[in-house]
């Protein structure tokens, strides 16, 4: 049982209140609310210390670590705030196209209404939030793990990224700044990070006319470093299974004037999606799919001709789906029957070292088609 259950079945057990303590309350909330409030804290506090808790109110920065944050030190951009709202006319149409489609890929698990609402304020969609966790996986000491990660990225740097491309912490992104170095963000990390670890692998800065397809893109953030760091891209395409990813992405990149290179396609356009990409990328995205949605997009991934397949799951060492029941079953079998093979396995943070101290544990699943030359 994990910690947190732990301490709700703690405060689960707080003693139905004794007549004495009764009289008191009524007392209480006749008189001062706030008495009553601070006299229901104490007894909480005090019954989960008995049960070995100490129950003690977080202060601005340990709140950071636990829940939904946001950078607002740098403005949001004109019309921004106007524009991203959930009642937009252009939002609520794509919600109403996505929820009359009878496709699994909208099978969700996940990424449902009451999830977005909880894990996403909408203006700030780079903040740390249901797309990019920025300081919740980190916890505490986040600026030193963060400074150990851009060693590790910085150290397989090989198309000298983190030199060309920028973080500017536009739409909430928490950044952080060593000495002399520009900023750099989690957004900015992760995607030097894919970029040059598909370029070792595979070659991606060297591929003629390259095409990616990102199957559960977000709000753009592969497809916008990717276009800004290879001139040898002929194709980007985003789509994704939840409306509103696609509304952020359509808006995030006409913002950064991404080329034309690079196209948002709704999900009810599926079947424009191209027949070649040299690779399929799933980043975050399928561990957050039901079983059902994943099969989906391997039909469609199978039925075209793409080689490469790269998958980071939510676990390090399997290829977990998330179900309606909580339960995660393991997709693996889905992607062989697909027809690929794994070529690849390792820890995003290459570095032993430095990943013991960073303690995060992604991991890069790189598959090829059995079939390709
Ligand atoms: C944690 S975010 C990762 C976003 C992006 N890949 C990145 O790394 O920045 C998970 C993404 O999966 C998408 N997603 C959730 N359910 C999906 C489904 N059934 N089909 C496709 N994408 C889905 C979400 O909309 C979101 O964009």
């Amino acid at each position: 049982m994990g910690y947190s259950s732990r301490l709700a079945l703690a405060l689960l057990r707080l003693p139905t209140v004794p007549s004495s303590d009764s009289q008191l309350v009524a007392k209480l909330k006749r008189a001062n609310p706030s008495l009553l409030r601070s006299w229901a804290k104490r007894q909480a506090k005090s019954v989960a210390a008995r049960g070995g808790y100490l129950v003690t109110k977080m202060d601005d920065e340990a709140r950071r670590y636990a829940r939904v944050s946001h950078n607002d030190e740098v403005p949001l951009p004109p019309g921004a705030a106007e524009t991203l709202r959930t009642d937009n006319p252009k939002l609520v149409e794509l919600q109403a196209a996505y929820d009359s489609l009878d496709v699994a890929a909208t099978a969700h698990t996940q990424w449902r209404q009451s999830f977005l609402k909880r894990n996403l304020s909408l203006a700030w969609f780079r903040g740390d939030n249901a797309y990019v966790w920025q300081f919740r996986q980190l916890r505490n000491a986040a600026e030193a793990r963060m400074y150990l990660t851009l060693l590790d990225v910085e150290s397989r740097d090989r198309l000298g990224l983190l030199k060309r491309l920028e973080e500017d912490g536009k739409f909430g992104a928490w950044t952080f700044t060593y000495g002399n170095r520009p900023p750099v963000s989690r957004d900015l990390l992760d995607s030097v990070n894919e970029i040059s670890y598909l370029d070792a692998q595979m070659g991606l800065s060297s591929i003629d006319s390259l095409k990616i397809l990102d199957i559960g893109a977000g709000y753009g953030r592969m497809a916008h470093r990717v276009s800004a760091a290879l001139p040898n891209l002929e194709a980007y395409d985003c789509i994704d299974g939840v409306a509103t990813s696609t509304f952020l992405c359509d808006y995030y990149l006409k913002y950064r004037q991404v080329p034309d290179s690079v196209r948002v396609v709704p999900l009810p356009e599926y079947e424009t999606l191209a027949d070649d990409y040299d690779i399929a990328v799933n980043i975050h995205s399928f561990s957050e799919c039901s079983m059902e949605a994943i099969g989906w997009w391997l039909d469609r991934i199978a039925e075209r001709n793409i080689d490469w397949l790269l998958i980071v799951p939510n676990t390090p060492h399997q290829l977990l789906s998330t179900e309606l029941d909580g339960s995660m079953k393991d997709f693996a079998p889905l992607v062989r029957a697909a027809g690929y093979v794994q070529v690849d396995e390792r820890p995003v943070f290459e570095n032993d070292e430095l990943r013991a101290l960073i303690d995060l544990h992604d991991t890069f699943h790189l598959f090829r088609r059995s079939s390709a030359k």
